[in-house]
């Protein structure tokens, strides 16, 4: 089954995207979210609305169709998908993909993403065997894209010969046992377990109109509660300001300050079995909110701050069974901050990272980090996509809570 997978599924224009109804319409009943994406080509041969009706969302085909001016669809559609399917692939789509085009709301996307890809090419037999098209699948098989090769028979163009796009029933057992692979890696080790994840940068209000906050961009936490969704845990996200919406099926709250963020902790804290504070919290907000504008006086201003409630301190000290999860972004003397910050708030696991290493840091979506526990360093991770980095920080913490070695 494919209950909570994003699919998003790519149509280009060949004649086999008449099966991409079908293709739509069983990654639906297996419970996909599926997000089509169609070229301008492809819509010679289908129509959105064909694809609207049976994925149950919006398609889109235009990069520059923004109707919500909040978010950026191409990068949202990027971020929220498990997998990108593309079905059919042509030798045209096949060659923009291979050489980083990004011309159209596809093959932006395509670019985007840190998501896996596969691609189920379909063209004229002749086109296929051509080493330009060759060559170019060669390219995206050794950069992990997945093929669905195609199958052999009589083609829509009259020739005989392999280019026939594989049939939706086998495109559909090859995802379901991609994710089920991908699972049992990842295995369902947070099954049952109520997970807090707190993500994003606060903000600490100056007037109405200012405001003190962070360079957080709330991706690591994001992939935090993603990761943990998948693994099998009820997640409960509670994010500050961020540079994208959160990701789509988790239970996002949205709130502002340390303190908000504090009460909206507390909140679910007790029934909980694993927090993780991947929020940038400010240490310090205005001592007064002013009610309305400051307005401009002398050369200088002095704004004075009080400190915040240190959350993950207090959290330490209240915990029962509770499993805590700090991070430590830091800039110097990485090992020796983290290992301070993990006796004095009372973590399980600290997870460092020197925010200023290239592959590392606030807006990147990779990241670079060293695990700790009371006992000194669990893990150094290699550079890794933040998706990546959290499903092995969940690994760790669900086998330590059951009590299993890492
Ligand atoms: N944290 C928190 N509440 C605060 C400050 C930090 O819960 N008011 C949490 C962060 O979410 C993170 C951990 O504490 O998980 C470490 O945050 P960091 O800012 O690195 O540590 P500080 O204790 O603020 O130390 P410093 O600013 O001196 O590095």
């Amino acid at each position: 089954m494919l209950n909570g997978k994003t699919i998003v599924l790519g149509v280009t224009g060949g004649i086999a995207a008449y099966k991409a109804a079908s293709l739509c319409s069983k990654l639906v009943q297996k419970g996909a979210d599926v997000h089509v994406i169609m070229t301008s080509s492809a819509k010679e041969f289908i129509t959105e609305m064909t694809l609207q009706v049976l994925s149950k969302n919006a398609v889109f085909s235009d990069t520059f169709d923004e109707r919500d001016p909040s978010v950026v669809n191409h990068i949202r559609l990027a971020d929220a998908a498990d997998l990108v399917l593309i079905a059919p692939a042509t030798a045209n789509m096949i060659a923009k993909m291979a050489h980083g085009l990004a011309d159209d709301m596809l093959s932006t996307t395509l670019l985007a993403t840190m998501a896996p890809v596969m691609i189920a090419p379909a063209m004229n037999v002749h086109m296929y065997g051509h080493p330009a098209v060759q060559e170019n699948m060669k390219t995206l098989e050794r950069r992990g894209v997945m093929m669905i090769e195609p199958g052999e028979g009589l083609l829509a163009c009259g020739y005989v010969g392999k280019g026939r796009m594989e049939e939706p029933e086998s495109i559909v057992a090859v995802v379901e046992r991609f994710f089920a692979e991908k699972e049992d890696d990842g295995a369902k080790l947070l099954e049952g377990k109520k997970v807090i994840v707190t993500s994003g940068g606060t903000i600490e209000r100056i007037d109405p109109v200012r405001y003190i906050t962070n360079d957080s961009s709330g991706k690591m936490g994001f992939a935090l509660a993603k990761a943990a969704q998948q693994m099998g845990a009820t997640v409960h996200l509670i994010h500050g300001h961020t540079d994208s919406p959160p990701p789509a099926g988790i239970d996002a709250e949205a709130v502002q300050s340390a303190e908000d963020m504090y009460e909206a902790v507390l909140r679910h804290w007790q029934d909980s079995d694993l927090v993780i504070k991947a929020a940038a919290v400010a240490d310090y907000r205005p001592a007064e909110t002013a009610s309305s504008k400051i307005k401009k006086k002398g050369d200088t201003m002095t704004l004075e701050l009080v400190k915040t409630v240190d959350i993950l301190e207090q959290l330490g000290k209240s915990k029962t069974n509770q499993f805590l999860i700090g991070f430590a972004a830091e800039t110097h003397q990485v090992e020796a901050f983290a290992k301070d910050k993990l006796v004095r708030k009372n973590c399980d696991l600290i997870v460092a990272n020197d925010v200023t290493a290239e592959g590392a840091g606030f807006r990147s979506d990779t990241n670079i980090v060293q695990v700790y526990d009371a006992g000194g360093l669990v893990e150094q991770m290699p550079v890794m996509s933040k998706d990546e980095v959290a499903r092995r920080l969940l690994t760790i913490a669900a086998r330590r809570m059951n009590g299993e070695a890492n």
